[in-house]
């Protein structure tokens, strides 16, 4: 079962160049109970992606297109207030910069309350012991609470965003790049807290990021962006271990220590196309080096690949020797 299920979506933004289109056709499913890792290059949608799915976008954002199916429910379909219902009751969102969105003059126990107060309608004694009993279940000391955003470390404050997502028991969680700010031992324990919450409140959640080993710990299933395309889906062990798109290929390659540090660090050379006049055909064309010339007449579709993926690629029945080329430093560098 799925709680959420993206379908064909399209999302562009009104710019002085013309209209940039950030989301260009995404689907893929969330199933219940389990945490899917969108990652991908800055710049490649995420974040609109994130936005269009709890509804709150910039005035120049417009949903050309597309299906938000939520428990049945079309979620493009909902006025704003019926969707501001839903909002953090339902769906809870850590934004990207989570970190600094809390007030500098104010106690975090009084803002957390106020949150509580407005958000799910409590008194302010019951906001009050909510909030402590939020901080304990994230592993913040609720003595803390007395404390100004100042006093805390970056991980503090992201475990405190991460309570005031979980305040209201939301179905799906949509976290923004959590960790991104924090360094590495620091990111492992509040992924760790993370994943434990979600699996023991039975959380679905969206976990974005562009750092492809944030996705290997911590997500069940990958979804794969690229020029705002999702380009391959699937069980997290099997698209990071037989990657069928050679972006994907790349960006594993890009993170040698998911194979243990056996590999050389080689970053994908290029940029991803102007979105703005996005390519007839592959968007990674210009960076794929196993391209053809067919590649650039037609966008390839998502296809079965194998138990359970998907990628769009037109050569993905030779992808067991691209993964031998993949491997090598040589394929990725120009000359
Ligand atoms: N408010 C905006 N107005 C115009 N273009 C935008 C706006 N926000 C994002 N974009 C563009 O949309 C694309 C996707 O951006 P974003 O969703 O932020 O990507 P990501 O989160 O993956 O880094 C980028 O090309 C970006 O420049
Ligand atoms: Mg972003």
């Amino acid at each position: 079962m799925s709680v959420l299920s993206v379908q064909d979506l399209e999302v562009y933004y009104k710019t002085d160049r013309g209209v940039a289109q950030a989301v260009r056709g995404a689907s893929f499913e969330v199933p219940e109970g389990q945490v899917v890792g969108v990652v991908g290059e800055s710049g490649c949608g995420k974040t609109t992606l994130a936005r269009a799915i709890i509804g709150v976008m910039p005035k120049t954002a417009r949903i050309a297109g597309g299906r938000l199916m939520f428990q049945g429910v079309d979620l493009l379909g909902l006025s704003p207030r019926e969707m501001a219902s839903r909002r953090w009751r339902d769906i809870a969102f850590i934004p990207q910069s989570a970190m600094n969105s809390l007030d500098p003059v104010y106690r975090v126990g009084t803002q957390m309350a106020e949150v509580l107060v407005e958000r799910g309608g409590m008194d302010k004694r019951a906001a009050r012991r909510r909030a402590a009993e939020l901080f304990d279940m994230v592993g913040l000391d609720p003595g803390r609470l007395r404390d100004f955003p100042h006093q805390y470390s970056g991980g503090m404050r992201q475990r405190a965003a991460i309570a005031l997502a979980l305040a209201l028991e939301p179905r799906l969680v949509i976290a923004d790049e959590p960790v991104t700010a924090l360094d590495v031992i620091i990111q492992r324990q509040v992924l760790d807290t993370f994943k434990e919450l979600q699996g023991r409140l039975g959380l679905s959640v969206i976990l974005i990021t562009h750092d492809i080993s944030v996705v290997a710990y911590a997500s069940d299933r990958v979804v794969v962006m690229y020029a705002g395309e999702v380009i391959e889906s699937g069980a997290t062990a099997e698209v990071l271990g037989r990657p069928f798109h050679p972006y994907t290929m790349g960006l594993c390659k890009a993170f040698p220590e998911l194979h243990g540090g056996g590999g050389t660090l080689v970053p994908i050379e290029g940029s991803p196309p102007d979105l703005i006049a996005p390519p007839e055909g592959c968007s990674f064309a210009d960076r794929c080096p196993f391209v053809e010339p067919e590649c650039r007449t037609a966008r390839p579709p998502l296809v079965d690949v194998a138990s359970g993926s998907l990628a769009a690629c037109r050569r993905t029945s030779e992808a067991e020797e691209l993964r031998v080329l993949a491997g090598e430093a040589g394929t990725w560098l120009r000359s």
